[in-house]
């Protein structure tokens, strides 16, 4: 019998989450079904329980879900436990196990398909969000160092306090930045929904430099920026979306498709 896996989210109609999955799924021989689901803003539990009882096995969790898929598991991975935030779900013998592959999807893209190695790399963190607290923890296990950057600075506080005992990392405003140089500078913030930057200085970015922006379809502000500022390597995050795929598949597969060649896809399509 056909498995069945879904991504749940609120808009979903955007989300290239199936044919991804799909593509994975043709390349590995797995017998599966993928689909988009939009659960209501106040139906998201409703909308899973509704899906455990028709036998799906999993799915995924997008925006503005990963915070109640969180507090909706019954067994939590490391990584999950300290991004606060669930995008992968596994459904077990009546138990909900929950996962968060951004951060592996992230480092993946990064040290794999752009082929920066992050280890000892200062990395300046663009944001104190949602975005921000899944990935950090990767960040520190992949060996880099890290400055949280936030328009609140609070914020920033807050989330380098937060991870603190689990590797080097502290907190900045934007305008603290100036005269410092970084290896690797993520944007985490959502500034790239409104057509804005943050307030970077010029210069930030170090020789051979890269500058990474988690979002995808389009150059963003920060990646003008980047290409005016003269940054070595320029990346929007359509690997992080199809390695954080790649990661649940496995999860729920136990296979590892190749990426590359879906990644490779997508972009002739872009
Ligand atoms: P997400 O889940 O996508 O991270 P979020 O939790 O709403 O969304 O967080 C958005 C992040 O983008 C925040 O860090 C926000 O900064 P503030 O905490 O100061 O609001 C940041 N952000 C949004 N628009 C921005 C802009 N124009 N310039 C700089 N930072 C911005």
């Amino acid at each position: 019998m056909t498995d069945r896996y879904a991504v749940i989210g609120n808009p979903i109609a955007h989300s290239k989450s199936p044919l991804i999955h799909a593509e994975f799924a043709r390349q590995t021989g797995q017998d599966l079904n993928y689909e988009a689901i939009e659960a209501p803003l106040d139906g998201f539990a409703a909308t899973i329980a509704r899906l455990r009882n028709e036998g799906y096995k999993g799915c995924n969790i997008t925006v503005p879900f990963k915070f109640e898929a969180y507090q909706l598991c019954n067994q939590l991975t490391g990584r999950a436990r300290a991004a606060q935030a669930v995008n992968t779900l596994l459904f077990e013998e009546g138990e909900i196990l929950g996962d968060n592959t951004d951060g592996a999807g992230l480092i993946a893209d990064i040290e794999q398909n752009v082929g920066c190695k992050l280890l000892f790399k200062r990395v300046l963190l663009m944001g104190a969000g949602g975005a921000a607290h899944g990935v950090i923890w990767q960040l520190f296990n992949a060996g880099a160092s890290v400055v949280i950057a936030n328009r609140t600075v609070d914020k920033a506080q807050q989330l380098a306090a937060e991870f603190v005992s689990y590797g080097t990392v502290f907190a900045s405003s934007y305008e603290a930045l100036a005269g410092k140089q970084f290896d690797v500078l993520i944007n985490a913030t959502s500034s790239s929904l409104s057509d804005e930057l943050a307030p970077l200085p010029s210069g930030i970015f170090a020789p051979h430099a890269l500058a990474y922006d988690m979002m995808y379809g389009r150059e963003t502000p920060f990646m003008k920026f980047a290409r005016d500022q003269g940054a070595a390597t320029i990346s929007d995050g359509l690997g992080m979306l199809v390695e954080q795929a790649a990661e649940a598949f496995f999860k729920w597969r136990s296979v590892r498709p190749d990426t590359a060649s879906v990644l490779a896809k997508l972009r002739a399509q872009c």
